[in-house]
């Protein structure tokens, strides 16, 4: 039998978030770009923002001459309380609130739990996928509740629930665990104010870092291929489509929920 695998759909221009605003952090690279293009091709108003302001502004402009609208903030460090205040402030000036929360931008490193530096990539890893997720929730949380409710989405990954086959990832596998834990937590708390929030966890996914990843060590791709059900890498696109439908009032009986886009690799 001659398998037969779908590339991942292209951003295609729609209706589904027209009226909406969404935050979306991370924008310079991978899925937070892909997020920003197809939430505003589908007819949201982006703020975006990312600590590189170079690729943040790449995107902003691919968005603007697609002829979609679209604002950021950058460079903002979201490590830092003030960076995640400033993009609230930001989004509030420019449309007086928001609707949508999206936490793509993350930093992690990867090391042998022997060679691993406490302060430089311990630390620095669950700052830069936890914290950063926190303290963005924390301070567009007051902006949700005005607006009587919203959607939050978190990216967490699979290795919150595997382990990274062959792989130096204690520390990301640690704070992708706590992404998914304190998204539950989240939806319980926001669940009193109308406010939902999920998480994604995908499996590879093709992004400028994880292609130098593949390319460095090819056993990486070959291992991840083995457990994918569908055979190809995960696309950008194909998580942007479901963080479109958790952006969307399709998804309103939907929180606390995680949903592993990963080609089907973590199900056996
Ligand atoms: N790509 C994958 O295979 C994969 C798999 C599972 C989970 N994820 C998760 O999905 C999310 C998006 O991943 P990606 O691969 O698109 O990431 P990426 O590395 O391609 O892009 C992340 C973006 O965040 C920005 N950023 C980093 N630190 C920042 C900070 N302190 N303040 C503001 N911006 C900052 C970077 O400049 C970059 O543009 C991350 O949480 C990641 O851990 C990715």
């Amino acid at each position: 039998m001659k398998p037969v695998f779908k590339p991942a759909l292209a951003i295609q221009a729609g209706e589904r978030l027209r009226g909406k605003v969404a935050v979306v952090t991370g924008i310079g690279s991978g899925i937070g770009r892909a997020c920003a293009m197809l939430f505003a091709a589908q007819g949201a108003r982006v703020v975006g923002c990312d600590i590189d302001a170079d690729s943040a502004g790449r995107t902003v402009d691919a968005v603007r001459a697609n002829g979609f609208e679209m604002d950021s903030l950058q460079p903002c460090d979201l490590t830092d309380p003030e960076g995640a205040a400033k993009l609230v402030e930001f989004a509030c000036a420019r449309h007086g609130g928001f609707d949508v929360v999206v936490n793509a931008a993350a930093f992690g490193a990867f090391a042998w739990l022997q060679e691993m530096d406490y302060q430089t990539q311990w630390r620095a890893t669950l700052t830069g996928e936890l914290d950063i997720v926190f303290l963005l929730c924390k301070a567009a949380w007051p902006v949700l509740i005005a607006r009587g409710g919203g959607s939050v989405i978190n990216f967490a990954s699979a290795n919150a629930s595997v382990a990274l086959d062959g792989s130096p990832a204690v520390a990301h596998c640690a704070g992708k665990g706590g992404v998914l834990a304190m998204t539950r937590q989240l939806a319980m708390e926001g669940g009193l104010h109308g406010i939902r929030v999920n998480s994604i966890s995908p499996a590879l996914v093709e992004t400028a870092a994880t292609r130098a990843h593949m390319a460095a060590q090819p056993e990486f791709l070959e291992r991840a291929l083995a457990k994918a059900m569908v055979k190809r890498t995960g696309q950008p696109e194909d998580i942007a489509w479901c963080a479109l439908y958790l952006a969307s009032d399709e998804s309103s009986w939907v929180t606390a929920a995680n949903f592993p886009i990963d080609g089907g690799a973590t199900a056996w």
